[in-house]
């Protein structure tokens, strides 16, 4: 296996705006991802964070190839998946699964439970008889904490939990090494969305499975990845390991992020003094130039309207798009040598 299970290089995946009376007339483009990399390694989890609308899910449908990228590549286990003949697209559609956020929607309701997780066997494996198909069934629903008597119900029959502990059984049924979970756990009750976090985490340490798992809640985030990427209008700002993301940001977009986050204690909520992030999110059809956070940055200075920052290695493993972090952070390390650095 590759070092990197998974490898996203310079995604760009732009829409275009149409116009007129039969909408052919193309006068823009949504740049929806405008330039991502990073890798996924085998066995982590690969957290994408950042407000509506910055491409998390466009990234995850290029990923799971039902959006074309613009330019770039992704590599499942190096593998180009845009230059893949019928057989290794076959072997990629069993390896790499999806978890949605509306289990509803993505469960047909007029199909059993037993119907809906034992489809991919029908699908990908039709030499199969039903009562090896059932039993399969039985043993998926039960690694995933569901009784098998709810094989004969419908999804309309069962709670959100439930139906979100389907959707995991369903993807599980081939075997994946990668699941996209994109914000998997977002639509559920507190107390649900901890229970499905933790039958993730089970399931991942159990079946050795590799997760890029996209939400919004950065609590959650922080508890079940071991890296994260935060978007920003189509690109990623920083880049590091949860502990470090979360403990010293570098980038003042994830500072802002986190510190809009309320602290758990009432008490100490009460005398926390929030810092908001000033202006709207600008449209990806007119991103501003240069950095294209500077009309948000509460530290940008003049050469920000102007250059664009790559992304930077700051610390071993810790990456940022902003120029002016090195003067926030006086200690820094230089960065570790390796060329060119990639998240
Ligand atoms: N098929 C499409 N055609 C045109 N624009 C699109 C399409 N899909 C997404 N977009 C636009 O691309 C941008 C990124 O959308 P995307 O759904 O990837 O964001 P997101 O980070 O997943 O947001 P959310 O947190 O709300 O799910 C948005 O401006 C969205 O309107
Ligand atoms: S490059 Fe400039 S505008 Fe962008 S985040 Fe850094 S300081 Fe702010
Ligand atoms: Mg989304």
């Amino acid at each position: 296996m590759a070092d990197a299970l998974l490898e996203v290089r310079d995604l760009k995946v732009h829409f275009p705006v149409t116009r007129g009376a039969l909408l052919q007339r193309v006068v823009g483009q949504v740049k929806a991802v405008d330039g991502v990399s990073f890798t996924v390694r085998p066995g982590e989890v690969l957290g994408l964070v950042g407000e509506s609308g910055c491409g998390k899910t466009t990234v995850a449908r290029s990923i799971l190839k039902l959006v074309a990228p613009t330019s770039g590549q992704i590599l499942f286990d190096g593998t180009d998946i845009w230059a893949m003949n019928k057989a290794e697209e076959a072997g990629l559609r069993r390896r790499m699964q999806a978890i949605f956020q509306d289990p509803y929607s993505s469960l047909n309701p007029r199909m059993k439970i037993r119907e809906i997780v034992g489809e991919p066997f029908v699908i990908h494996e039709s030499s199969i008889g039903r009562q090896e198909i059932d039993r399969r069934v039985r043993d998926l629903l039960d690694l995933c904490g569901l009784p098998g008597r709810i094989a004969d119900r419908y999804p309309h029959e069962m709670s959100g939990g439930q139906r979100q502990r389907v959707g995991i059984a369903r993807a599980l049924a081939l075997k994946p090494d990668l699941i996209v979970c994109d914000e998997a756990v977002s639509a559920l009750d507190v107390s649900i969305q901890a229970q499905i976090i933790n039958l993730l985490v089970d399931l991942k340490d159990e079946l050795g499975l590799t997760y890029v798992f996209i939400g919004h809640d950065l609590s959650v985030v922080k508890h079940i990845c071991d890296r994260v990427a935060v978007m920003y209008l189509g690109r990623i700002a920083e880049f590091a390991g949860s502990d470090t993301l979360f403990g010293q940001p570098l980038h003042p977009y994830t500072r802002a992020l986190l510190d809009a986050v309320p602290v758990p204690d009432p008490a100490v909520e009460a005398s926390t003094e929030h810092q908001v992030l000033s202006g709207e999110i600008p449209s990806p059809v007119n991103p501003p130039s240069g950095c294209v956070f500077h009309p948000r940055c509460p530290i940008a200075v003049e050469g920000c309207r102007t250059d664009v920052p790559p992304l930077q290695e700051e610390r071993a493993g810790h990456f940022a798009a902003c120029s002016q972090v090195r003067f926030e952070t006086p200690t820094a390390s230089p960065p570790s040598i390796h060329s060119p650095p990639m998240p």
